[in-house]
């Protein structure tokens, strides 16, 4: 690939309710990443028609020369594309919905990526990730994927054992959302910062916020968010803003007190303090119904807003800035740019003193050929045990699908800090089965009844 080169980029889950920002992101930045042609791939036609129909009203106004098209086809889809960016979500938000419900009705954590939860995305999202790794191979054996479905840390230990050789990168916008905030606070840009960071997906530490002359800003930062968490006094952030991400921000202050050398990831939350987040939990309304009523609706009603007028000039679609990562990453392989970026990677030595063939993430040098993780060295005890013990609840996960073992299944659940006992995660358990049956491969159940 070189500097001249226009791209095929073809985005899964075309009826996300990011594509539209995405694109528009992508129309931003169409110097440093120029298009040839864009898809959109969804499974479900007529949510993914209402987002691309508008899109292609934007596209005719102001890119006519992208060639533009969407389908539920996957040979249409991965032919001739060198980017898949992949964003889906296996179940929607009605299996969500119940990822967060299902627990809460137990007291346990209900969350979309962390705890009973996210084990039971991960369970629905395995197969359809492996399915597009296998559509892309098929179709376009030289594609990437830049993969940030959820959950994402499950989804990367599945991808490491089902398809070791693919061609996919593992990435969240957490860390750069919250390095966005800690930039603010020390008043440089985040481009001017350069992170040191150990941990797993949803699950890390930062170690160190420089800038690039090298001056330390770890103290300064722990000291804002002793007091403020990531809170920060201006708009930074156009994703995280409702009123329960900036609890969440917010809480990042009580993660600091267990260790205050490290600066923390907002979801350490879940697994620090389950019991505080299911007493400020509503099991009647979680956040799906919170993005349903909010981000869902609003995009959704833009969307159809542009396709009534015939014109973006209405000008309803937001530019998800904060996304323009994908296009950071996707030009570092493209352009062999050698930047710096967090992604999930097998830890081979990167954190020394856990496991090899756990799914880390870890700042990382990225260039044609991927991505080459950069060495963390030796972390501590409290840090080294958690990470060891979600570890293993997430092999167990991925052991469960493969095997379609109800016991593996149950093990992992009880072995997730945010679980009190193996009783509880078998009646969580049970009631997971019995919602996500049209989803999850069957489990072979064990004999033994918990009295
Ligand atoms: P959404 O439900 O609005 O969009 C997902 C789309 O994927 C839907 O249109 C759905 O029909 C489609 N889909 C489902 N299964 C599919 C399959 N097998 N093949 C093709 N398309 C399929 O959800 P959303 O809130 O926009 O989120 C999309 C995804 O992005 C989720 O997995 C979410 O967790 C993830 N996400 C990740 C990060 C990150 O940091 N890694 C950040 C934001 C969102
Ligand atoms: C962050 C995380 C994503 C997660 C999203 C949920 O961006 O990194 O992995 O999917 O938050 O946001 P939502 O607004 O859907 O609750
Ligand atoms: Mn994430």
């Amino acid at each position: 690939m070189n500097e001249s080169k226009k791209f095929s980029v073809v985005i899964a889950g075309g009826g996300s309710t990011y594509t539209a920002g995405i694109v528009m992101m992508l129309l931003a930045n169409i110097e440093r990443f120029p298009l040839r042609v864009l898809k959109l791939y969804d499974t479900d036609a007529n949510r993914q028609a209402t987002i691309a129909e508008a899109i292609a009203i934007e596209l005719n106004e102001k890119a006519p020369d992208i060639d533009f098209t969407w389908t539920t086809d996957p040979e249409s889809a991965f032919t001739d594309v060198d980017f898949c960016f992949a964003h889906i979500r296996s179940g929607g938000y009605k299996m969500r919905e119940l990822d967060e419900k299902i627990p809460l009705k137990h007291h346990v954590v209900g969350q979309e990526t962390c705890g009973p939860g996210g084990i039971a995305y991960g369970m629905r999202s395995i197969g359809d990730i492996i399915e597009l790794i296998d559509f892309m191979e098929k179709y376009s054996p030289d594609c990437w994927m830049l993969n940030y479905s959820n959950p994402a840390s499950i989804v990367a230990e599945a991808c490491r054992r089902l398809r070791p050789n693919a061609k996919i990168m593992n990435i969240c916008d957490m860390p750069v959302g919250t390095q966005r905030r800690m930039s603010q606070i020390v008043d440089l840009k985040p481009q001017d910062l350069e992170v040191r960071y150990f941990g797993m997906n949803h699950f890390g530490w930062w170690t160190s916020v420089k800038d690039k002359a090298g001056h330390e800003y770890l103290p300064q930062i722990r000291d804002y968010v002793a007091h403020h968490g990531y809170l920060t006094q201006v708009e930074v952030d156009t994703q995280h803003m409702d009123a329960s991400w900036q609890a969440t921000h917010k809480k990042a202050q009580d993660l600091l007190a267990v260790d205050p050398n490290y600066l923390p990831n907002t979801y350490l939350k879940y697994y620090l303090y389950p019991d505080y987040v299911v007493a400020h939990s509503n099991p009647d309304y979680t956040r799906a119904n919170e993005v349903e009523d909010g981000r869902e609706k609003r995009v959704f009603t833009a969307a159809q807003k542009i396709i009534d007028a015939g014109t973006s000039k209405v000008g309803e679609f937001q530019i998800d800035s904060h996304a323009s990562f994908i296009v950071d990453l996707a030009r570092a392989i493209a352009f062999n740019t050698h930047e710096r970026m967090l992604l999930i990677v097998e830890n081979n030595g990167a954190i020394a003193n856990i496991d090899d063939d756990i799914m880390v993430e870890v700042p990382c040098i990225v260039g044609k050929d991927g991505a080459e993780p950069l060495t963390q060295g030796k972390i501590p005890l409290f840090q080294r045990g958690m990470i060891l013990n979600q570890a293993m609840v997430e092999k167990l996960v991925v052991d469960a699908w493969i095997n379609h073992d109800y016991q593996e299944l149950w093990q992992a659940l009880t072995l997730s800090k945010t679980l009190p006992s193996a009783q509880v995660a078998k009646e969580v358990l049970d009631d997971l089965i019995i919602a996500n049956q049209a989803y999850w491969p069957e489990l072979r159940h064990a004999k033994h009844e918990v009295r």
